[in-house]
């Protein structure tokens, strides 16, 4: 078989065999496929697409590419859950705690964030002495003792994506679904989940701009799942403005205690209870959506989800008394205001500007060499649909950094405020099964 004939047949729109897929697969990851090669093919992919048992094959053989964790020593149903990544999403800290408390066992690795998407890792390691590189034999064992363990991908996980998704990184072919779809599943696949759920974001400050595009990469995801065995659902979720209030690591950490205590900000416990109800009807725990959703508002009242994660940063060798008393948590040299110089309502409240504006203000990082300041980002005063007065603050911006007088004039412009009332719209558009 040769490597020209495959980029060949793609580029002409014909569908790849399952032999050439593999062959590609295992000769880019063992360097006998040279970069220039992959990438034309993953340009002629990026063009002409790849079918349902195509996408199936791709991500079986990725996920192939190296270590598996096989969870079955573990009793139950093991549940994974992912999201395609936004600004402010903390889902994974107030869901994962929860659906743990009400007895499912919750396997989540998770990555680090780049750019203006921060993510669950870097969160977790604002909370002192939390160690997110735990080895297989504790992960395992902290799942049988706690149900919940969030922890760092290693670097034997999936190196076939890891070298592709560089690549694509550079070479323009990001964004195709069947490459997004296959990237994705490949990874949470091979960390041996039975059953995943997906957050799949839409909006300005997500991957997918388009509620259209979202949907499609999520039954994309939802198929290989399905196909290869997995009870795999999705949330079709918005991400036209920040989710919750607090965007930054530990003002989101500070946030999802807030949440689990019942002082969440009303999306942010929304998308929980939602997200919360399904994995628990994957998990088997109840029969209903209805009864799940019960079950999960009883944690947050009850407090066991609050419980569940201190046992959580317990368990991974972070500092409890962080979460009982989050004053404790670090906080920047500067917390500036940004007021509104209207009266009206919030109409928008760009999600990509905040992000961004988090990142400059040291929220995340630019390069993978970055470091964060766990202390920065931004804190929402006002959110889509408030009222609003001239003057009031409509966010603080929280930094360690000085000479940030356009920055702060970036958070302004992302806001919108206009006399019109707002009708809000539900965090969660729609439920993607099988
Ligand atoms: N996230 C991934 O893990 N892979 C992609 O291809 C895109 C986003």
């Amino acid at each position: 078989m040769r490597m020209v004939d495959i980029i060949e047949r793609k580029r002409d729109g014909h569908a790849l065999t399952e032999e050439e897929i593999r062959f590609f697969v295992k000769g880019y990851s063992c360097g006998e496929i040279p970069d220039y090669q992959a990438s034309a093919l993953t340009m002629a992919i990026y063009f002409r697409g790849m079918n349902k048992e195509e996408t199936a094959i791709l991500t079986d053989a990725m996920m192939h590419s190296g270590e598996t964790v096989d969870l079955s020593v573990i009793p139950g149903i093991k549940v994974d859950k992912h999201s395609t990544g936004g600004v402010g999403d903390k889902t994974s800290l107030v869901v994962g705690p929860l659906v743990a408390a009400c007895g499912a066992k919750i396997a989540k690795m998770s990555g680090r964030g780049l750019g203006h998407t921060g993510g669950t890792l870097d969160k977790m390691e604002s909370i002192p002495g939390m160690n997110v590189f735990v080895d297989k034999e504790d992960f395992i064992r902290q799942l049988n003792d706690i149900g919940i363990a969030i922890i760092g991908q290693t670097a034997k996980i999936d190196p076939a994506d890891k070298k592709l998704y560089a690549l694509r990184d550079v070479t323009a072919t990001v964004e195709s679904i069947p490459l997004i779809a296959s990237s994705i599943m490949s990874k949470k696949l091979a960390s041996g989940s039975d059953a995943i759920l997906l957050d799949v974001k839409f909006g300005t400050g997500a991957f997918m701009k388009t509620l259209e595009d979202a949907r499609k990469l999520a039954r994309a995801m939802v198929e290989i799942g399905d196909s290869l065995g997995r009870d795999t659902r999705a949330v079709l979720t918005d991400m036209n403005q920040p989710l919750g209030k607090a965007v930054g690591n530990s003002l989101e950490v500070i946030e999802a205690i807030n949440t689990l205590q019942g002082k969440g900000p009303r999306d942010l416990v929304d998308l929980a209870i939602d997200s919360g109800a399904i994995i628990l009807e994957q998990a088997h725990l109840v029969q209903t959506y209805e009864e799940g959703c019960e079950r999960i508002m009883k944690a947050i009242d009850d407090r066991s989800g609050f419980r569940k994660l201190v046992e959580l940063v317990k368990a991974q060798g972070g500092d409890p008394s962080y979460i009982e008393n989050p004053d404790k948590f670090e906080k920047a040299k500067y917390i500036i205001p940004v007021v509104s110089s209207r009266a009206g309502y919030v109409h928008r409240i760009d999600s990509l500007s905040i992000g961004l504006a988090a990142m400059k203000f040291g929220a995340g990082r630019a390069t993978m060499d970055d470091v964060i300041d766990m202390s920065a980002g931004i804190y929402l005063e006002k959110k889509v649909g408030d009222k609003v007065e001239s003057g009031d603050v409509l966010c603080y911006c929280h930094t360690n950094k000085t000479d940030i007088k356009d920055i702060l004039k970036e958070v302004e412009e992302a806001f919108l405020v206009d006399e019109k009332k707002v009708v809000l719209e539900p965090i969660v558009y729609d439920y993607i099964h099988a």
